[in-house]
């Protein structure tokens, strides 16, 4: 299995920060964000690894990341995103990478400290996405369950104004290579993106998206406050 992080965007949330460098790059207590995905794609033992960015200062990630030895990782390859077109359409730059293989995708601000080598390990086909309960639904991709079913997911929504749960998608996905097909058969969204939750959604329509709740601590570091949560949190866990 092989592992893509999704690095690109402007990171407007975070401007005047990300004026002067790429958000994935922004420490997170002593480390930049984005080396705490590597690390969860590391210990599931994926190290062949691509990271798709863009951006004014994508020039950055070379040097710190160089050739990724030092983080544990055996390859590692650069895409780069000519526009902000979303999730899916920085995924898409991964076709050639995956060479029709299954992938593990995390987004770039997500850490977490959850092992997921078991079902890295076990995964055979179709789509499996870690959900995690949150505060703030309308912030995430929100999962609705059958109602005949509560285990099993009928649609995913984009930042629903009024959510069916509380149950977030989290960035932390594993897809077989179907995936790249679906990415060619959705439209932009009103945000004017190729949105991830599609790409799921086509999935769900095939019966062939599994999903599992992401155990440990998750959080994207995508705006102020939840870059400082982020940063809070591994402060400490650090400390011990
Ligand atoms: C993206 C996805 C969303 C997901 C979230 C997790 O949102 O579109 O479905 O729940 O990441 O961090 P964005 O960060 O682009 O607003």
């Amino acid at each position: 299995m092989k592992g893509i992080i999704l690095a690109g965007g402007l990171g407007t949330r975070l401007y005047p920060l990300t004026k002067v460098t790429n958000k994935h790059l922004l420490p997170v207590y002593n480390k930049p964000m984005i080396f705490y995905p590597i690390d969860t794609l590391v210990k599931a033992g994926i190290t062949d690894i691509l990271v798709v960015t863009g951006g004014p200062h994508c020039g950055d990630f070379m040097s710190i990341l160089k050739n990724g030895q030092q983080l544990g990782i055996k390859h590692l390859e650069y895409a780069y995103q000519e526009d902000e077109g979303g999730i899916a359409h920085a995924l898409s730059l991964g076709e050639n990478f995956a060479e029709g293989d299954s992938i593990t995708v995390i987004l770039g601000d997500n850490t977490s400290d959850s092992d997921i080598s078991e079902s890295v390990a076990n995964f055979k086909e179709g789509a499996l996405i870690y959900l995690k309960k949150v505060p703030d639904p309308q912030r995430f991709g929100i999962a609705t369950f059958d109602p005949k079913d509560g285990s099993k997911i009928i649609k995913i929504t984009e930042k629903p104004h009024k959510a069916d749960s509380d149950m977030a998608v989290t960035g932390v996905y594993i897809y077989d290579n179907q995936v790249f097909d679906f990415i060619r058969q959705i439209k932009p969204s009103g945000r004017g993106e190729l949105e991830i939750t599609d790409v799921n959604n086509k999935y769900i329509e095939k019966g062939q998206l599994n999903w599992s709740e992401l155990k440990g601590y998750w959080w994207d570091a995508g705006t102020f406050d939840t870059l400082l949560e982020a940063n809070n949190y591994w402060a400490k866990k650090a400390k011990g």
